[in-house]
């Protein structure tokens, strides 16, 4: 007997055809966290945020970003002394704060159909555990998303980005005090409350697995020597769970105040490909892919996973769970799933092969068949493709990438109205990877859109940096926040504007210039 129809040949020509529409409605837009674009950040009655006093530093060639987004107790001591936005970039930012009415101009001009942002708690409530919001917090953004529906664009928000109020973590320990998750919901619930039949995507933690990579950055928690005998993780997995206890009850606030509304959980998704067809590599990148998405697992399915379970009884690590906590998880997970993208890595059980690539997110082994960008991030556009598919496969909800894009340095060339950006390895990176977003589409996923990071240029997540620039729109700011902040337009944005304009037909199309 043979069994002919299951034989794949090498011409076949699935999986990779050239064709395909992105769909009617398909939200193209932009995306930028309210801590690396907002800047005002001691205005209008706004209060000292985690990201306000992470201090710049300048890069060498080789870092491990993770080491530029702790914060130590002496760090926090020093910038809360420190007045004034010099030497801290988040503080003025992109001055949308100040600017937005203009870049709102500049949006609807592009076409966008939808702009990721988030929301800064901590001008909503300064300290994070006040008995009441501040109100001129909750205007701005009540006018801004007024003024994106008005332009035909739809807000799709994060809660929290990166962002939470300064006094949540230096009396409270951040995340890992379960007293947060109750000031959360408060904040989810009148930002829900108030911005009902405005916002109709909420997103609740940006990349919710941060809190493991990067503490501080995702769970606001200092770095500290950990008490003896335990294991360093051991916070984190805490401060997570309570992020998903957090993420649930939002959701769950969601759908009593504003039923209109979708939530979606969101994840940094890194693809993790095995080092060699070895087996053992191969179980290797099969249990670094499971604790990506065990994330995932518990706002999707509404469960941890038996590799977490498993990993937690390995490493003795203690995660405590309140009686209800299990069944609220399972009671209120996700309508859909966001994630950001930008890099694959590579899995292996020997070690000695790993730390090769500088600047990714986590130490890795080099893909000999990957280019990487000027900060060491592997480039894998077919690497989306493979993520689309793997999220669409495992859970079945729609999808919707909100982060993906390519930081680097450009130059601004001419002088006054004649400003140009001339980023055609931008716009190689976006066709790249669109093109496997248009095939993933072709091979059945569900993707609810797509927004580019950055759209404007704001400063570096990681490295706080300006000059690593990720926008369509160049901001005239450098890295100690020096410019005139005025916004030109690059090449990308007028690629873009037509990309959108064709609903992705003119993919293939040549860069149009902005001359
Ligand atoms: C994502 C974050 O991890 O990566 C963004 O959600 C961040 O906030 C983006 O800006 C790019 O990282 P970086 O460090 O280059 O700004």
């Amino acid at each position: 007997m043979t069994h002919t129809a299951d034989k794949r040949t090498a011409t076949d020509p699935s999986p990779h055809g050239a064709s395909g529409t992105f769909p009617d409605g398909f939200l193209w837009g932009t995306a930028f966290a309210a801590n690396q674009v907002e800047g005002g950040f001691d205005q209008d009655g706004k209060g000292l945020s985690q990201a306000d006093v992470i201090p710049f530093r300048k890069t060498g060639d080789y870092v491990d970003i993770t080491s530029l987004m702790k914060a130590t107790d002496a760090q926090i001591a020093e910038a809360i002394a420190s007045p004034g936005a010099a030497g801290y970039p988040k503080r003025s930012a992109s001055d949308f704060y100040n600017r937005w009415e203009g870049d709102v101009k500049l949006f609807a001009e592009l076409g966008m159909k939808s702009l990721r942002m988030s929301i800064a708690w901590s001008r909503i409530f300064p300290n994070g555990d006040d008995a009441a919001p501040n109100e001129e917090g909750l205007l701005f953004y009540e006018r801004l998303f007024t003024r994106l529906r008005e332009r035909g664009i739809e807000p799709v928000v994060t809660m929290s980005h990166y962002e939470m109020p300064l006094h949540l973590v230096t009396e409270y320990g951040g995340w890992s005090n379960r007293a947060v998750v109750g000031f959360f919901e408060t904040y989810a619930k009148t930002i829900l409350t108030r911005y009902r039949g405005l916002v109709r995507y909420w997103l609740t933690f940006n990349e919710i697995n941060t809190t493991l990579i990067e503490p501080y950055t995702g769970g606001g928690i200092i770095e500290r020597e950990p008490a003896d005998g335990v294991d360093p993780r051991q916070a984190g997995y805490q401060a997570l769970h309570h992020q998903f206890v957090a993420s649930a009850l939002a959701t769950k606030a969601a759908r009593e105040i504003a039923p209109d509304a979708q939530v979606g959980c969101m994840l940094a998704r890194m693809a993790h490909y095995p080092a060699t067809s070895a087996p053992a590599d191969i179980v290797r990148a099969q249990w670094d892919n499971n604790m990506n998405l065990f994330h995932t697992d518990v706002q999707v399915r509404g469960r941890y996973s038996g590799t977490v379970r498993r990993f937690w009884r390995d490493t003795g690590i203690q995660v405590a769970m309140e009686p209800g906590d299990e069944a609220l998880l399972a009671a209120n997970t996700v309508d859909f799933i966001s994630f950001s993208y930008y890099m694959s890595l590579v899995s292996s059980v020997s070690p000695e092969l790993y730390g090769a690539t500088g600047g990714n997110l986590f130490s890795t082994i080099k893909n000999p068949h990957l280019q990487t960008t000027e900060w060491g991030w592997h480039l894998d556009p077919e690497g989306l493709r493979y993520v689309l598919n793997d999220l669409w496969d495992r859970y079945q909800v729609p999808l919707f990438i909100v982060e993906n894009g390519l930081g680097a340095t450009d130059v601004l060339e001419g002088t006054g109205a004649d400003r140009a950006v001339h980023d055609e390895y931008r716009i190689d990176y976006f066709r790249q990877h669109l093109q496997q977003v248009r095939e993933a589409i072709e091979d059945g996923v569900d993707l609810l859109g797509y927004t580019s990071w950055g759209g404007l240029d704001i400063v570096s997540a990681s490295t706080s940096q300006m000059t690593k620039r990720y926008g369509v729109i160049y901001v005239d700011f450098d890295d100690e926040g020096a410019g005139s902040g005025d916004r030109i337009r690059k090449d990308s944005f007028h690629w873009y504007r037509e990309l959108i304009a064709s609903n992705g037909a003119t993919l293939e199309a040549l860069p149009a210039t902005g001359a």
